[in-house]
């Protein structure tokens, strides 16, 4: 219950949130319930109205153009489900003011951006292919109060883009690990911790664990998330 104390006080002192795409029509009811439960100090109910609020924001359908939606379906990726609170509370102690995190399928990035707020580092790189889902994701920066460069929103394939350079990289399944979603996983295997001194690994429904070399080392999962641990490497 306490490792959720962060966010609820984050919440409970927000205004509504910008919503140029119409993603969180409930807002103002969810935050109400979350407010009165807290008020009422009763925990189960608190957090219950805050993970329905935070599922919210986070959004539950993302908008695809036909283009998006055919890349989507071709690569198997998963839609918008919520990465939920867990793994933006246990990134802190691996989030150091220079670190350059990524996170691979990031919806309106609200989990990176959290973790911004929450444990401020030099860059979150935040890769999406909803064009409109990003539109609603820079919105949120403000909302948040997070300074001016920190955020780099990347409207893209996954494919077409490298983990190298990222000391923190956080990934919700984005794409299936077959067909043309494998060479992601091979690509993203070869390429994560170059150029960095070590590299934690964030996975919600893990695919990775099969591609990563076995110096990765697993040092939490809970059939969730899977967190690794790799050695970096520089380019000779
Ligand atoms: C399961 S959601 C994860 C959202 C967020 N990262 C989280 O953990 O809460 C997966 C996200 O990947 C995006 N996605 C699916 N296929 C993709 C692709 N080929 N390239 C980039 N993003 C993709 C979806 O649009 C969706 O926003």
């Amino acid at each position: 219950m306490t490792r959720v104390h962060p966010l609820y006080d984050l919440f409970a002192s927000l205004p509504a949130p910008p919503d140029p795409i119409g993603l969180y029509p409930d807002y103002a009811a969810l935050r109400d319930r979350f407010l009165a439960a807290r008020a009422r100090g009763d925990d189960l109910e608190t957090e219950e109205a805050f993970l329905t609020l935070y599922c919210h924001v986070h959004g539950h359908e993302a908008p695809y153009t036909a283009e998006e939606r055919a890349r989507v379906d071709r690569t198997g990726g998963y839609w918008s489900h919520a990465g939920g609170v867990s793994p933006i509370l246990r990134a802190g102690p691996h989030i150091r003011p220079d670190t350059v995190l990524g996170d691979f399928g990031a919806g309106n990035g609200l989990q990176g951006l959290l973790i911004q707020r929450l444990f401020p580092h030099r860059r979150t790189v935040q890769i999406e292919i909803s064009s409109r889902m990003v539109e609603a994701g820079r919105a949120l920066e403000g909302w948040l109060g997070i300074p001016p460069g920190r955020v780099e929103w990347v409207v893209g394939d996954v494919l077409d883009h490298s983990p190298a350079g990222m000391d923190f990289v956080y990934l919700y399944r984005p794409v299936r690990p077959t067909g043309e979603g494998r060479a992601f996983y091979e690509a993203f295997a070869r390429e994560v911790g170059r150029g960095v001194d070590e590299v934690v690994v964030f996975s919600i429904a893990d695919c990775l664990r099969d591609f990563l070399p076995p110096e990765f080392e697993v040092f939490y999962t809970d059939g969730h998330l899977t967190c690794f641990r790799g050695a970096g490497k520089q380019d000779s």
